[in-house]
């Protein structure tokens, strides 16, 4: 029957990726995020498919921390314009000499809102999804930003708020 199905029997099918989104347009959001965030070179090369990082790298993880959690903009900026500079993420502090790939020339407005509805998402994660107007809004006001963001002048425009963790 495996055999009929096009399966072998060793390679079973991967098991269909689930949700706790439940309204439609943000569940094809979810899904088109899983998609990209696997690609070669984009977050799980780095932030690993847990998204737990690799803290010896100096990548750090994706699962419960404040930068994902918390304000949408300040998340969607270092996500456009790559990251670079000392960083805290969940009480570790790392150096930031290793820089985080800039993809505002890589993903689509809608593609960007998905994988970051994605992160925000997945690994134990729950927080708002990310629209890809939210996304243009964001590009448009970051049009002229040159270069990397570093975490102090990001946390300028948007401290941490108290609410996550
Ligand atoms: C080339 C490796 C690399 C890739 C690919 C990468 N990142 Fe990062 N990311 C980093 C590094 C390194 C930092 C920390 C930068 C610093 O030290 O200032 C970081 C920091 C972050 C942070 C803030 C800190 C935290 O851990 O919460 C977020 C959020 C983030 N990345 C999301 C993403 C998303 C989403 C993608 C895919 C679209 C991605 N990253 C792709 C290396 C990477």
């Amino acid at each position: 029957m495996a055999h009929l199905n096009g399966h072998s029997v060793d390679n079973p099918p991967k098991e269909k990726p689930r949700t706790h989104l439940t309204d439609v347009g943000e569940r094809e959001l979810y899904f088109k995020g899983l998609e990209i965030y696997e690609r070669d070179g984009f977050c799980s090369t780095c932030h690993q498919r847990d998204g737990k990082g690799l803290t010896a790298s100096g990548f750090p993880p994706l699962a419960g921390t404040k930068w994902v959690l918390g304000n949408e903009d300040r998340l969607i900026k270092l996500a456009l314009k790559g990251l670079m500079g000392p960083i805290e993420v969940l009480g570790k502090q790392y150096p930031g000499q290793v820089p985080m790939t800039p993809y505002e020339g890589l993903l689509s407005d809608e593609e960007m809102a998905a994988v970051l509805t994605y992160v925000r998402n997945s690994f134990g994660n729950v927080a708002s999804a990310i629209t890809p107007e939210k996304v243009k809004s964001v590009r448009a006001l970051t049009d002229s930003k040159s270069g990397f963001y570093s975490p102090e002048e990001l946390l300028k425009q948007h401290p941490h708020e108290d609410i996550v963790q």
